[in-house]
């Protein structure tokens, strides 16, 4: 007979933002629901009878598709992760969130906020009353990792498809398979399920401080995706608008046509810094393969895609990094 522990469970903060995992149908097996359309306590209310060993905390921050995601939505939620890393009575936190764009919230609090405990970013790929919804899975693992001490001082988490990656890895990779996540260059960190938790390795990053300063903006930062044939066009029109920054989702390693090179080029010797990254999933983009960054004035993203070396590259504006040594010093740490 086993002793009943009077032990206190884990107090998780959970931050509701919206996504599919705030989703639900009518119809099982239809395909359309709108994402954000249930309220964090009516989506919470959902687990109940699923026995979680832990305290949940609900407070919502939004109730949004993942595609609008902005500064505002992530300043409220950045100011509440902090102040639940400071609160000692808190051992994590769980951020619900669209799985569009969870991968550059995960990053942004990654750059932005200390690896202290365990903060813990989850989303679904079918809304609640879909058949074969993967939300409350998703959900009860989430709560597994984020009261997990061994979880402590990883940097944020995502959490999807009994899978758990490091925000600097993860990218979504399929646009609706329930194990949609990959991780780049490095593969998932752990396998979770509600009764087991198997990390692939000790945490790292234990009393790491914040990289950069929370912004009170983000700076206009495009991604310009190239293409066989295209022109320089699309350049000269983001500079027109006021880019103060932009990433290259290139071919291959890379890289553009020479008259789209020579256009970013011009960008470059206006101030606004040029980022190379690759639209293909895997694989570094390194300096000097194909196209001589050196003569150009390019950084090369090395491990990140287009949509985190934007972060960054937002980040590093904001915080008045414009040197492109440091910015390449910046994408080389990832
Ligand atoms: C979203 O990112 O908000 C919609 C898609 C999803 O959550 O899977």
């Amino acid at each position: 007979m086993s002793a009943k522990s009077n032990a206190r469970p884990p107090r998780l903060l959970v931050l509701g933002t919206g996504g599919t995992i705030a989703g639900s149908t009518a119809s099982a097996t239809g395909g359309s629901y709108a994402a954000g359309g249930l309220s964090l306590e009516v989506m919470l209310s959902d687990l109940a009878g699923l026995d979680l060993a832990a305290e949940l905390i609900a407070k919502p921050v939004a109730q949004i598709g993942s595609q609008d995601m902005g500064w505002e939505v992530w300043d409220a939620l950045h100011k509440e992760v902090r102040m639940a890393q400071d609160d000692p009575e808190i051992a994590g936190i769980i951020v619900t969130h669209g799985t569009d764009t969870a991968e550059e919230t995960a990053y942004l609090l990654d750059l932005t906020l200390a690896a202290g405990k365990p903060i813990v970013l989850v989303g679904a790929m079918r809304p609640a009353g879909a058949v074969g919804a993967d939300g409350m899975r998703n959900f009860a693992n989430a709560v597994h990792v984020a009261s997990h001490p061994d979880a402590n001082g990883r940097g944020p988490l995502l959490v999807m498809g009994d899978t758990v990656f490091a925000a600097k890895d993860v990218r979504k990779a399929a646009t609706s398979n329930i194990d949609a996540f990959k991780g780049y260059p490095r593969g998932p960190i752990a396998r979770v399920t509600p009764s087991s938790l198997d990390w692939f390795g000790g945490a790292t990053r234990i009393g790491e401080a914040a990289r950069y300063a929370w912004p009170e903006a983000f700076p206009r930062v495009a991604i310009l995706t190239a293409g066989a044939g295209m022109d320089a066009e699309p350049v000269r029109a983001l500079l027109n608008i006021g880019c103060k920054g932009i990433v290259l989702a290139g071919l291959g390693q890379g890289n553009a046509p020479g008259s789209v090179l020579n256009a970013l080029n011009q960008a470059v010797e206006n101030g606004v810094p040029v980022v190379r990254s690759s639209r293909v999933d895997e694989g570094l983009v390194d300096r000097n393969v194909e196209v001589d960054d050196n003569a150009y004035g390019f950084v090369a993203a090395r491990a990140l895609g287009p949509a985190k070396a934007r972060i960054l590259l937002m980040v590093l504006i904001a915080n008045g990094v414009t040197d492109l040594n440091e910015i390449q010093s910046a994408f080389d740490r990832g």
